[in-house]
């Protein structure tokens, strides 16, 4: 009898550990459209979506370089900064990547919640800062250890620190030739730190696969950063947790179904994100997103059209109850029952 438990307890175990490993694909859910609100006229690609301290929002870049703001009592958007002063043929119903290189293409966006200055990756005018009132930003840096960024992507403020986090996705192709990133394997991309207390700017890491989302955890211990190319999340310990854990570590932190965007955290000190493309069966090319744990494991996927065809999904963010979802393609962005 003894003998026969043990042996049903082994074909148990063997039973749920070959579940375990057969079952990649984690639980999925639809969401629920809530809202949809069309980016400017003539415009697309609204990449990233922030609220300021007071709640205000959301903001967000889009194709002719300009960053707005969404107000919900006027039922419009209200200009809030741009990257470059000079604005001469940036606006109108045409195909801004002929044109973004001039006029900008304001891809990163994160908030300093004590100065209230909005700091901004731009894929061709590198890491810049506006104050609470908008207008033309100020570029802070557009070059590491003597090499020009080649494509800036994602910036996230430290709120304890005032630190500023960026990645410079690639040193050889330009944001609209994104796709040779992955299909070349290029290793060009850089993590870098700006302090905004020297103007330092300092290359965390080298030779990333198309780093692109950047978030931080809760207690401030790592950062994490989303490398594209090979589907996957690294952590890099910012504060050190005794001798085998310096501070500059790199590790995984979340393997995922998919490549990621951005990436945000949430209330929970879990994180969303945003997945350009993915490995999950029948779902490839639709908007689709992921939900990690504080430990980086996949707890959730969202998979879409948003019942508008809302395809490739580059931001999800959390606030209010709501999921705001940003796309680097599509003409509007479009919240989501949380
Ligand atoms: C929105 O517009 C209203 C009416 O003009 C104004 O009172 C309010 O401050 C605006 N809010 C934002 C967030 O811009
Ligand atoms: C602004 O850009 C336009 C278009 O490239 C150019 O013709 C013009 O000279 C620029 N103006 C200034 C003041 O730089
Ligand atoms: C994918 O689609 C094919 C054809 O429609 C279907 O046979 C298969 O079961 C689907 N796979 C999953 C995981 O849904």
């Amino acid at each position: 009898m003894a003998n026969c438990n043990t042996f049903t307890a082994i074909i148990l175990f063997l039973t749920l550990a070959t579940v375990g490993k057969t079952q990649p694909v984690p639980p999925q859910r639809q969401p629920i459209l809530l809202q949809r609100i069309p980016t400017p006229t003539g415009t697309v690609g609204p990449e990233t979506i922030k609220f300021d301290r007071s709640g205000a929002g959301p903001y967000t870049g889009v194709s002719d370089g300009r960053i707005v703001r969404w107000n919900s009592t006027q039922n419009r958007w209200i200009n809030f900064a741009v990257t470059t002063p000079n604005r001469t043929g940036c606006e109108g119903p045409f195909d801004h990547t002929l044109t973004e290189s001039r006029c900008g293409r304001p891809l990163g966006l994160s908030f300093n919640q004590k100065t209230r200055e909005l700091y901004m990756a731009d894929a061709y005018f590198g890491l810049l800062k506006v104050g609470p009132n908008g207008g033309v930003a100020r570029q802070l840096a557009s070059a590491a250890q003597g090499k020009r960024f080649g494509f800036t992507n994602a910036v996230v403020v430290d709120q304890n620190t005032g630190i500023v986090y960026f990645t410079d996705s690639s040193a050889r192709f330009p944001r609209p030739l994104f796709p040779l990133i992955i299909a070349t394997r290029d290793d060009t991309g850089r993590l870098l730190k700006f302090d905004p207390k020297t103007n330092a700017v300092t290359v965390l890491a080298n030779k990333l696969m198309f780093p692109n989302g950047v978030a931080l955890t809760r207690n401030g211990e790592f950062l994490l950063v989303a490398e594209t190319t090979n589907n996957r999340i690294l952590k890099y310990r910012l504060k050190s947790s005794g001798p085998g854990n310096p501070v500059g570590r790199i590790g995984v932190f979340a393997k995922l179904p998919g490549q990621p965007d951005n990436i945000n955290r949430n209330k929970d000190g879990g994180f969303w994100v945003a997945l350009i493309s993915s490995v999950v069966p029948n779902y490839t090319g639709l908007g689709l997103a992921a939900r990690l744990d504080r430990n980086g494991k996949v707890v959730e996927i969202l998979r879409d059209q948003f019942g508008t065809r809302f395809k490739a999904a580059s931001d999800v963010l959390e606030n209010r109850g709501s999921l705001w979802v940003g796309s680097s393609t599509e003409p509007a962005v479009v919240r989501l029952a949380a």
